[in-house]
């Protein structure tokens, strides 16, 4: 396996593994799980060269105490990866990725997609990871990038910003790799005690319950509020959000029937730690 940290060290060896053969990317932000397991295998089944790059990208954290507390295990990150075979990993620095003043970064506008949701309690962060997932395309320039489902609404981001500047790459999206309980398995997961892993796995029960009404006829904001109904029962969840969407436009699904394609996304503090997660109800 191969570390790269330089630029033109990881351009040169992929243009030439490039030649003939085909290059997938994993952006990750490190603190590897399961889920990001699930990315590699994709890429691994789908590609001859995978390369998983690592850069906690702090233009789309809002938060600064979230940036800095945000969990580095990079030695134990390059071990999972050898474990999988990854071919390579590049871990560039602030330097690299961000050479320009901080002030001077370009800002990215999803407009609708990027107000609601993750875009309305999270103001400037798709903004960042749209600046980061750009710059890394661009970088490497593999034929196929891999994201999970976990992170909907920024896979619609990603998806809008290569179709939007004519990237010449293949999004591949990736399911959402759950724990026994039912609960999404995410880098922030480990700030959670035993019992506030319990009480986390109640947001997957609420987008069950949204998803077997739906499926069962009742109308997506009904279903939606019978699923807030329930998270409301638990003390221990501050919700934030739990919201029917378009999958694709982030739009909210009214009223007015069912459409096409559904999903029920989830924001909610457990303890000190704040989660997403959603469901999907249509092929997607
Ligand atoms: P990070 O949170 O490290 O996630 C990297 C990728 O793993 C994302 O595409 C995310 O959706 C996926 N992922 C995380 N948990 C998952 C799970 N339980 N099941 C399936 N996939 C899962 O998302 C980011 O980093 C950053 O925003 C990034 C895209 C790297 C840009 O900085």
């Amino acid at each position: 396996m191969q570390v790269f940290q330089e630029l033109d060290l990881v351009r040169t060896y992929v243009s030439e593994q490039k030649n003939g053969h085909s290059v997938g990317l994993v952006p990750t932000m490190g603190a590897l799980h399961d889920g990001h397991r699930a990315l590699l295998k994709a890429s691994k089944q789908d590609n001859d060269v995978t390369i998983c790059s690592i850069y906690v990208n702090p233009t789309q954290f809002n938060d600064p105490a979230d940036l800095e507390k945000y969990p580095r295990t990079l030695k134990e990150d390059l071990e999972l990866l050898e474990s999988m075979d990854c071919d390579v990993v590049f871990c560039p620095s602030d330097q690299i990725m961000y050479p320009q003043a901080k002030s001077s970064v370009v800002q990215l506008d999803f407009g609708q997609l990027d107000k609601v949701l993750e875009g309305h309690y999270r103001p400037g962060h798709f903004s960042g990871v749209g600046v980061v997932v750009a710059k890394l395309l661009n970088m490497i320039q593999p034929h196929r990038a891999y994201f999970g489902q976990k992170d909907l609404q920024q896979l619609a981001i990603i998806r809008k910003l290569v179709q939007d500047f004519f990237m010449p790459v293949e999004i591949i999206s990736v399911p959402i790799v759950r724990e026994a309980s039912g609960l999404a398995l995410s880098s922030r997961n480990q700030w959670l005690s035993t019992e506030e892993k319990q009480q986390a796995s109640q947001l997957y029960q609420a987008l069950l319950l949204a998803k077997q009404l739906y499926d069962g006829g009742v109308k997506a904001a009904a279903a939606r509020k019978q699923a807030v109904q329930q998270l409301d029962q638990h003390p221990d969840i501050r919700l934030e959000y739990l919201e029917a969407v378009d999958p694709i436009s982030f739009r909210s699904v009214k009223d007015d029937g069912q459409t096409e394609a559904v999903a029920f996304c989830v924001a909610a503090y457990v303890g000190e730690v704040r989660l997403i997660d959603n469901i999907l109800i249509t092929g997607y």
